[in-house]
């Protein structure tokens, strides 16, 4: 293939080059994929208003995400084993954001280590978690996450039980991979990437491996869900932590007005509205169908974030003509990881930039800033 030009052709290099539980473990939502798919349909009932003959000259995509500069409205989105899509992806990934300009988050369930993602880098990335029942665990997490300097604390709240993907259970997902026939398979077809990741020396959970116990398998992500995330997990434990961390602080998996009030009450900086990429509750509304209605109940006492379903720029621009402040990519950051390992990172991301700027100039605009509903030609939701 040719340079690619868009998140599909990065996808499609993605598919060959990665072992397909790892490609799938990215590619798929929950049950029958629903909301998954409903996430990147619904944005394409977003109708754009072409304007002429305006200046074009001098544009800027610069905003601010809980107070932190970004030259676009887009952030690297948590993602679970980023480090199988590539040798090292956390850290690949970590840089390419660094060196564009906009935020790296790190999972908890991430291959290399907060203090790897730390070693590569020089400005603060932000760090994701999830709450597990051994508090004494979440607490040291905390605590390095501070200690490297972490910007920002995204706090998951969809993911206390996870959504069955039916391809993870067929494909016997897992970080290593482990040595079945199924899995064998998987790899011999994909050599260049197996090569790789002999070089490295980071193949399982970096963040758990060696800081926590009583898991029964630490390679599965489903049976550590099961066995360590905490079920009970409340608005209560939201203040906790907070208190804990004591910086900027965005609470993410809101896909309802009650629970963005809620969101809104902790005093944290920012909520972000996703249904976790259609990978939870299939079934759920698409994630772009609902920000408006959240960003009218609560966007005046809160930043108001998005993610799910992003797959170009102007699906950035029509986030932000919704209301969002800030926007997360996930699957087009790791199919270009996938695809090219950091030169692909920073490929989606520019990409994504180019999209979105000349998207904004054709509906008459400079600034970011200045992109509100005022760009929409119609906007079903
Ligand atoms: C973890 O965040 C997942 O969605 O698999």
């Amino acid at each position: 293939m040719s340079k690619p030009l868009t998140i599909a052709d990065l996808k499609k290099l993605a598919r060959r080059r990665v072992p397909k539980m790892f490609f799938d473990y990215a590619d798929s939502g929950a049950w029958t994929e629903g909301t998954y798919r409903a996430n990147e349909d619904d944005f394409s009932k977003i109708k754009l208003r072409q304007r002429v003959l305006v200046d074009m000259t001098n544009r800027s995509l610069a905003t601010t995400m809980v107070g932190q500069k970004t030259v676009m409205p887009v952030a690297l989105a948590p993602t679970g084993l980023t480090g199988m899509q590539h040798a090292d992806g956390e850290m690949l990934a970590a840089k390419a954001a660094e060196e564009f300009g906009v935020p790296f988050t790190l999972s908890t369930m991430s291959i290399c280590s907060i203090e790897d993602v730390k070693s590569v880098t020089s400005k603060p990335f932000w760090f994701q978690l999830y709450v597990m029942k051994d508090r004494g665990f979440i607490e040291r997490l905390i605590g390095r996450a501070k200690a490297a300097g972490c910007a920002a604390l995204v706090v998951t709240a969809d993911l206390q039980i996870l959504g069955q993907r039916h391809k993870d259970l067929r494909n016997g997902l897992s970080a290593p991979p482990k040595w079945t026939l199924n899995s064998a398979m998987q790899l011999a077809t994909r050599p260049q990437w197996c090569l790789e990741m002999l070089g490295t020396k980071r193949r399982g959970f970096g963040n758990i491996v060696g800081h926590a116990s009583n898991v029964s398998d630490l390679s599965s992500l489903s049976a550590w869900t099961a066995e360590q995330f905490d079920p009970q997990l409340s608005w209560d434990d939201i203040r906790w932590i907070k208190d804990l961390w004591g910086g900027k602080l965005i609470i993410k998996g809101i896909l309802d007005e009650e629970d963005a009030r809620a969101a809104a009450d902790t005093g944290a900086d920012a909520l972000i509205v996703s249904n976790h990429g259609g990978r939870q509750l299939d079934g759920a509304p698409s994630s772009i169908s609902m920000l408006p209605k959240i960003v009218d109940a609560v966007g005046d006492r809160i930043e108001v974030h998005f993610d799910g379903g992003i797959r170009s720029g102007q699906d950035v621009l029509k986030a932000v003509a919704l209301g969002a402040k800030g926007t997360y990519i996930g699957r087009p950051f790791l199919y270009g990881l996938g695809a090219m390992g950091k030169e692909g990172v920073t490929t989606a991301l520019d990409i994504i930039r180019k999209e979105m700027d000349i998207t904004m100039a054709l509906c008459g605009k400079r600034d970011i800033a200045d992109c509100g509903k005022n760009i929409l030609a119609s906007q079903p939701f």
